[in-house]
């Protein structure tokens, strides 16, 4: 299918457009270089199949570049014959929205504009990531495929035409392909409200239930005013931050301890309320934290998993579950009382993609602040908060009684993260390697007063398309079921971020509420150790604990 407009323009590869965890993240300057956007768009086009007259989604977290990036992809999608592009308004879509639209419409794929939680602005960073028809994020072989091409691209087709009036519902054309303008909310609040126990919510919050929900100016701002004031009436007010801002007014969208401590103040305060939420940049990520009781993201996959049932979108129970490798073992608990089987994948949310597909998990999540389930292919911010707010307004108590009721019942696993962010990459590569070659001897040794009952170079073998993925992080495991994991970030655009995760089961309620640091304090000097991070990293101390 040909396209009288278009034009071929002649380009050079680039050779640093490999994807990462999550697309191809790179800083706004960088993605401002003459052709770069383009050979990657191409690229993609050039290594997909199908698609000429089909639809796709596009849409992004409002970040700088969003709206440039959105007119140049309309044209080149034109140019190479996609039917028809639709499009949330103004160029918005959260992650987990494009992923429901392309869901939806049956759409042959979507492309979606975003840095996640990373910092935005003409100096921060913007993202390219392609997703399948089933809406989650390509797979390994698609991404590598797109990688290959964009190493050998000599050329670029585009049509010369007006740009698109995004800010304006409705439809128009690009050469001969048709772009619709979507309202960015709708389709996804429908989606919930097959979920949720809308009627329930809306009763806790007319009962004086009390809520802040920080948007971190990013893209779920509509999103959270549509559903939670104007929906469930929350007060007016109760969402913050709600204006999506190109440089995120000057924040790091990222949900977590040290990013959003002002809402971890509020929720430690006299003045908390009995629910403070966030979501990051592009609305897939979430954080929960109760009047005076942070749910870490591992505990919160766990808490949802077993009071599902509560919920209509899964009252009828759990296929399985899933968590990504260095999450902690708590969900693996709720299986085990369940019955239903748990699977181990590496780092990502596409790894999650086809067991869900498959039917083989309802429900996963990760240590990085995520979660979601079947009802789409991205993990997702506000679905997590809602599902919070359904089981909140049904139990009827408060976050902090669930989640010692929960611990109770299936044992504590303390947990923490340290990172030793843009840390220089030889360094960091050096010390993975090094480790790896150590860990064939570390079995049976006692470290630190502890056994070593395994350490391994974890790799995952999908069960699905019987695909295998190697070294995907090492993990030291303790006879008494403690860990120490090690992985270098897979999506820092600066130096390397070297990951590691320390987990401890406490199984006696009595023991179950120290301080994490406390309880985990001879694991964390055993992780610096074993690795020699200082050494290899020049850092004595990690630059951010979650
Ligand atoms: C993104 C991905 C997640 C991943 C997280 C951390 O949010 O969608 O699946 O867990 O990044 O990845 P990293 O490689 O930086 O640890
Ligand atoms: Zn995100």
């Amino acid at each position: 299918m040909g396209n009288s407009q278009a034009t071929t323009i002649a380009t050079t590869p680039f050779a640093d457009q490999r994807p990462g965890t999550s697309g191809l993240r790179k800083k706004v300057e960088v993605f401002q270089q003459r052709h770069y956007l383009e050979n990657f768009i191409q690229s993609i086009f050039d290594s997909l199949e199908g698609y000429q007259g089909a639809t796709l989604v596009v849409g992004g977290d409002g970040r700088y570049y969003n709206r440039e990036a959105i007119q140049k992809i309309l044209k080149i999608a034109a140019a190479n014959g996609v039917g028809r592009i639709v499009i949330g308004q103004s160029g918005i879509l959260s992650t987990p929205a494009a992923s429901a639209l392309i869901r939806g419409l049956t759409a042959f794929g979507g492309i979606v504009l975003s840095a996640s939680h990373n910092p935005g602005g003409p100096h921060g960073d913007f993202g390219v990531k392609y997703d399948v028809a089933n809406g989650g994020p390509a797979p390994e072989k698609v991404t590598d495929a797109i990688y290959a091409r964009t190493r050998e691209i000599t050329s670029f087709r585009i049509v010369e035409a007006p740009d698109v009036d995004i800010d304006r519902l409705g439809e128009t054309r690009v050469g001969d392909m048709r772009v619709d303008v979507v309202d960015s909310v709708g389709n996804y609040k429908a989606l919930m409200q097959t979920l949720f126990d809308f009627d329930r919510i809306r009763d806790a919050f007319r009962s004086g239930f009390t809520f802040t929900f920080d948007a971190m100016s990013a893209v779920t701002g509509p999103y959270a005013r549509a559903l939670f004031e104007e929906e469930l009436g929350a007060r007016p007010g109760s969402v913050i931050n709600a204006t999506p801002l190109p440089d995120f007014g000057g924040h790091h969208p990222d949900p977590n301890l040290v990013h959003a401590r002002h809402l971890y103040d509020l929720a430690m305060s006299d003045a908390a309320p009995d629910l403070c939420a966030a979501s990051d940049g592009d609305g897939d990520r979430n954080l929960i934290i109760g009047r005076g009781r942070f749910v870490t993201p591992s505990d919160s996959l766990a808490i949802l998993a077993a009071n599902a049932t509560i919920a209509p979108g899964y009252r009828k129970g759990i296929a399985g579950l899933a968590r990504s490798m260095p999450t902690s073992g708590a969900a693996d608990r709720v299986a085990e009382r369940l019955g239903v089987p748990l699977y181990e994948t590496p780092t990502g949310w596409k790894y999650f993609g086809n067991l869900l597909d498959a039917g083989l998990v309802t429900i996963c999540g990760e240590e990085s602040a995520g979660a979601g389930s079947d009802h789409l292919r991205e993990k997702d911010g506000l679905w997590a908060v809602l599902f919070w707010l359904d089981i909140l307004a049904a139990r009827k108590e408060s976050v902090d009684a669930i989640v010692r009721q929960h611990w109770t019942t299936y044992g504590r696993n303390y947990y923490s993260r340290h990172d030793y962010e843009e840390v220089a990459s030889d360094g960091a590569h050096a010390l993975i390697d090094a480790l790896r070659q150590r860990l064939p001897t570390l079995k049976g040794q006692y470290l630190g007063g502890l056994e070593v009952a395994t350490a391994d170079d974890f790799a995952y073998h999908d069960p699905v398309d019987g695909s295998d993925s190697q070294h995907q992080g090492l993990r030291v495991i303790f006879a008494d079921g403690s860990r120490i994991v090690y992985r270098l970030s897979g999506t820092g655009t600066a130096g390397a971020t070297l990951r590691v995760y320390i987990e401890r089961y406490e199984p006696d309620p009595a023991r179950q509420h120290m301080a994490t640091e406390a309880a985990l304090a001879n694991l964390v000097s055993l992780s610096r150790e074993i690795a020699a991070i200082e050494r290899y990293t020049q850092r004595a101390a990690p630059s951010v604990i979650t």
